[in-house]
């Protein structure tokens, strides 16, 4: 039976992000490169995506591409990189086919131009969807995000705009990169590790942690159900003591 009836479909996260990691060890698992596990990820992505789908989750983050993932040999990385292209150029349709909007966080200005262009057709193609936002974290880090966000608030300081004073948590989480949408409730990580290795730092500050030895390319729809379902186990309390929220 799946656990997908024993979810309350009234207290899903309406943000689920997730740090994809373990598709170089599957590969080596089944004796291939690196690169064949990168593949095989991309069917995890529909996976989680159709699942999402089902939950009426509105939003998914998923930690594509760190800036720290540059230092990758180069084979490696220019592989990714002509993945990523030809993904997001080969899914435009099952997107459009299942709702889902495509937007992107990171530093843009180094990749490749082909990524860029292939991502902003596919944004285009899918800006009228509605079902789930799908973020793709390409180039991105969240000390690159934070950098940011304080260049762009001691601009506006500078200008007279605003007042150091009188910085207010929401001026910041305007500066950041996904102004507007929720923080995710849930942040899942496969293959065992137990790190954030450097993913949306501010946004997860309340998110419930949930850490899978799942490989990324095993990861299912139903693993991604036991996830949801083990969140909803969880009390979340945000300082306050139990019988505060009963
Ligand atoms: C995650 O899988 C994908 C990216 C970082 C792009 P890895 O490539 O990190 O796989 P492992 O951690 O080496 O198994
Ligand atoms: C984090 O995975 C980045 C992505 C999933 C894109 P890594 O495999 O790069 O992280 P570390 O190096 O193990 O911390
Ligand atoms: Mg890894």
């Amino acid at each position: 039976m799946s656990i997908f009836k024993s979810i309350d479909l009234t207290k899903c996260p309406e943000h689920i992000a997730i740090i994809m990691d373990g598709n170089g060890r599957w590969a080596k698992q089944q004796g291939e490169m690196r690169l064949f596990g990168h593949t095989y990820g991309v069917e995890a992505v529909r996976e989680v995506l159709k699942a999402c789908v089902e939950l009426g989750v509105k939003y998914l983050t998923l930690y594509a591409f760190s800036t720290e993932n540059w230092n990758r040999p180069k084979e490696e990385v220019d592989g990714l990189m002509n993945l990523l292209v030809d993904t997001i150029a080969n899914e435009v349709d099952e997107l459009n086919e299942n709702g889902v909007r495509l937007h992107s966080i990171g530093d843009e200005n180094q990749l490749p131009e082909a990524c860029n262009h292939e991502l902003n057709i596919a944004k285009k193609a899918t800006e009228h969807n509605t079902k789930v936002n799908l973020i793709l974290a390409l180039n991105y880090s969240a000390r690159w995000e934070i950098l940011n966000a304080v260049k762009e608030i001691a601009q506006k300081v500078k200008s007279g705009e605003l007042k150091p004073n009188e910085i207010q948590e929401n001026d910041f989480c305007s500066a950041l990169s996904m102004p507007g949408f929720p923080d995710p409730e849930l942040m899942i990580r496969t293959s065992g590790e137990y790190r954030l290795s450097n993913f949306l730092l501010w946004q997860i500050a309340y998110s419930e942690l949930y850490f899978t030895d799942k490989l990324w390319p095993d990861f299912k729809k139903e693993d991604l159900f036991e996830a949801v379902l083990d969140f909803q186990s969880r009390e979340r309390r945000f300082g306050l003591v139990s019988e505060q929220l009963k």
